[in-house]
């Protein structure tokens, strides 16, 4: 018996150093914060009634989190500790209790959002920001000063009656709406989508580039003010001063005399948070004096002054029917739940992402378990446990397949990395497809004529292999192509013809993607980590394709905004043979393989002129219009604003738009008047 126990504490002091390890170092968590929660109760239990056993270094007596090996790691004045966590309204009067056990009646509460985010101590000395840390252990953190620097709102100098030294602690986060965006953009440029805002923003404040993260839409709101005169009477008082140097202070805070109040707060922003452009994942209630704070002060890892109240994320359960694999254009292969369907926000969930083979044997997931599926920040549903007591005994453990499901090649995976490969990049057809997929895409060569469906069919009767091979196709060989398609519902099977008019479209959209310039085509080639961002750049910098080809490592990171890692993928696409070959082809088939002159800028008669492109439009692509406006000095921008200069108007533009538009007394032009403008 004792053994069974001292080996539980071994296991779960383990499982928890390592989820500690996913959450703060790799910023990729793998289960919830609850039930890390119930794990780490679970251990400290365990390590009241058996003292002997509790581990060294246990989880339950740090705050968690390490420091990652590529910044300065600097000591925090004040340690950074966290908070405890409460999930239940009883839980939140038991605090209420503790609190006036030691300080009796006569208190007050502040309330406030608790930002799903990573903390982060900023130091002003003179008003100026002369540091900033992550948490890190709690004791000393990284220093990312440089990376904080570039989040607009935070400001570099305070305003006003700042005192001569003070640290500020906030969290970092994305806005939901900014993260969907670049989470798109990533994945179009063919890199791994982040899970949700909350990892992307740690990711991003741990970047070696600070370029990068400049580019990243970070946001931050600051809750704590350190100083070491006490001016202020209460935390209230020191985030309303704080508010008045210039720092972001969150509005929606609410001070309440009871405990009843801040229940009641709760409630109220359970609902309310759906509403917020960022994701909150409860309400921070602290008593609000000073000296109460003081005269309560800390346990070994938190305060005691204050709890975190975690709102319940929603959650189903169902039944994991199958596992699939998933293999997508760089080969990397995704395990994917097949679900029985269930209700979750509104929405039928019928799969949800298992990520890899680590998240299966964490999990321990099984087919024909009953599974509990989240749907937070991601971007699909997530499997987030197992409920064990309805477990099957005839249950067998998921193995990961060895080999690739479309081809059968054995799967390889390097040390280090989470997912498993398929090394047949010229012969798994997915893997062929999705390049070419690629290549056309808008953002690419823009062939529209052509999608998933017809590279299939071209591919499956032998014409398609590489990208280059569509500057090949004749119309001959189009006209009349067949495929067979199944009815999933009837299973009924179909053949589909390619008509005389798509065979012609198609040639014709080869052709014109001849005039693309060349750095969508360099984005088109699907290089891994070169997003149409950073194939600009590689275009504006070296001008042709020969440049780039040959150019080293050295050379190209010397680029603005080319790191290594972008860098050496460069390198060995372009030592390949194969790919060699494409680019020659490509180039001999008329591509655009160098930087048009016309490329710089044709003129500044739209300098400083910030315009909305929008609906549908006769001579031009809405791509085609938004490059004219570059050429020619401006400036896209996504919505209308006060500030927008004017709407450039196709057909079927929104009504909403408009009547914005209208509302702000912005002008909206035609396509023609933007024709005229141009050019005279
Ligand atoms: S106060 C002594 N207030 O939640 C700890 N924290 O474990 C003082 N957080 O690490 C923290 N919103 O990163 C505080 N309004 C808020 C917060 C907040 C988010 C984070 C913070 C902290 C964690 C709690």
């Amino acid at each position: 018996m004792s053994q069974e126990i001292e080996n539980t504490i071994i296991r779960l002091t383990e499982s928890l150093k390592q989820h500690n390890y996913n959450y703060y170092v790799l910023a990729m968590p793998t289960i919830s914060d609850r039930e890390f929660d119930q794990k780490l109760k679970e251990l400290e239990a365990l390590e009241v009634a058996y003292p002997a056993y509790k581990q060294p270094n246990s989880p339950t007596s740090m705050v968690g989190g390490a420091v990652t090996k590529d910044f300065n790691t600097v000591q925090h004045d004040v340690p950074m500790l966290s908070l405890g966590n409460t999930y239940s309204k009883e839980e939140l009067f038991d605090f209420d209790n503790r609190i006036k056990k030691l300080i009796g009646e006569g208190y007050e509460y502040t309330c406030e959002l608790k930002f799903d985010g990573l903390a982060i101590g900023i130091k002003y000395e003179n008003g100026k920001m002369i540091r900033a840390l992550t948490r890190g252990d709690g004791v000393q953190g990284d220093d990312v000063t440089v990376n904080v620097q570039t989040i607009r709102s935070i400001p570099h100098q305070l305003i006003g009656d700042y005192p001569s030294e003070v640290e500020v602690r906030g969290e970092i986060f994305m806005h939901r709406k900014a993260f969907d965006k670049m989470n798109a953009d990533r994945v179009s440029s063919g890199e791994k989508a982040f899970a949700n805002p909350r990892n992307s923003a740690a990711g991003t404040i741990k970047m070696q580039e600070q370029s990068e993260v400049a580019k990243r839409p970070l946001d931050a709101f600051l809750y704590q003010v350190i100083g070491d005169e006490k001016e202020f009477k209460s935390h209230n008082g020191a985030l309303v001063k704080a508010k008045s140097w210039g720092l972001p202070v969150n509005g929606d805070m609410k001070i309440e005399e009871g405990i009843e109040g801040v229940w009641r707060f709760i409630e109220q922003w359970d609902v309310k948070r759906k509403t917020l452009s960022y994701d909150i994942d409860g309400i921070v209630i602290k008593v609000n004096d000073f000296n109460q704070q003081h005269d309560l002060g800390f346990t070994a890892k938190s305060p005691r002054w204050a709890i975190a109240y975690k709102f319940e994320t929603e959650r189903a359960s169902t039944v994991l029917e199958s596992i699939s694999y998933q293999v997508g254009r760089t080969g990397a292969v995704t395990p994917v739940a097949n679900l029985s369907p269930v209700q979750l926000l509104g929405t039928t969930v019928k799969r949800a992402s298992l990520h890899n083979a680590d998240v299966i044997e964490e999990l321990d997931v099984r087919v024909g378990d009953t599974v509990y599926v989240e749907k937070g920040g991601e971007i699909i549903p997530k499997i987030v446990g197992v409920n064990m007591e309805e477990r099957s005994a005839k249950s067998s453990k998921t193995v990961f397949i060895h080999s690739c499901p479309e081809c059968e090649t054995e799967l390889t995976r390097t040390d280090g990395e989470a997912a498993h490969y398929c090394p047949n990049e010229l012969g798994c057809p997915p893997q062929i497809k999705g390049r070419i997929e690629h290549f056309i895409s808008r953002k690419a060569l823009n062939i529209d004529s052509l999608g998933e469906g017809k590279i299939s069919m071209l591919y499956n009767a032998g014409l398609l292999s590489t990208p280059a091979d569509l500057f090949t196709l004749t119309f001959e060989e189009l006209n009349g192509l067949s495929k067979s398609v199944t009815n999933e519902d009837t299973g009924e099977t179909r053949l589909i013809s390619l008509r005389e008019k798509s065979a012609q479209k198609i040639i014709e959209g080869i052709e014109a993607s001849k005039e693309i310039s060349f750095d969508r085509v360099l984005y088109g080639i699907g290089i891994r980590f070169v997003g149409s961002t950073v194939a600009k750049k590689l275009a504006n910098h070296f001008k042709t394709i020969d440049a780039i080809e040959q150019a080293s490592l050295e050379e190209l990171i010397a680029v603005e905004e080319i790191g290594e890692k972008i860098g050496q993928s460069v390198v060995e696409f372009f030592s390949k043979a194969l790919n060699q070959q494409m680019v020659d082809s490509l180039k001999e088939s008329g591509l655009q393989m160098q930087q048009a002159d016309n490329e710089a800028l044709i003129s500044t008669s739209l300098e400083g002129l910030k315009i909305v492109v929008s609906g549908v439009f006769e001579k031009y692509s809405r791509n085609d219009l938004k490059a004219e406006i570059e050429k020619h000095g401006g400036q896209n921008v996504g919505s209308i604003s006060a500030k927008t200069s004017f709407v450039l108007a196709g057909d079927n533009m929104g009504p909403a738009k408009l009547a914005k538009a209208e509302k702000l007394g912005v002008k909206v032009i035609s396509e023609l008047e933007f024709i005229e403008m141009i050019n005279g």
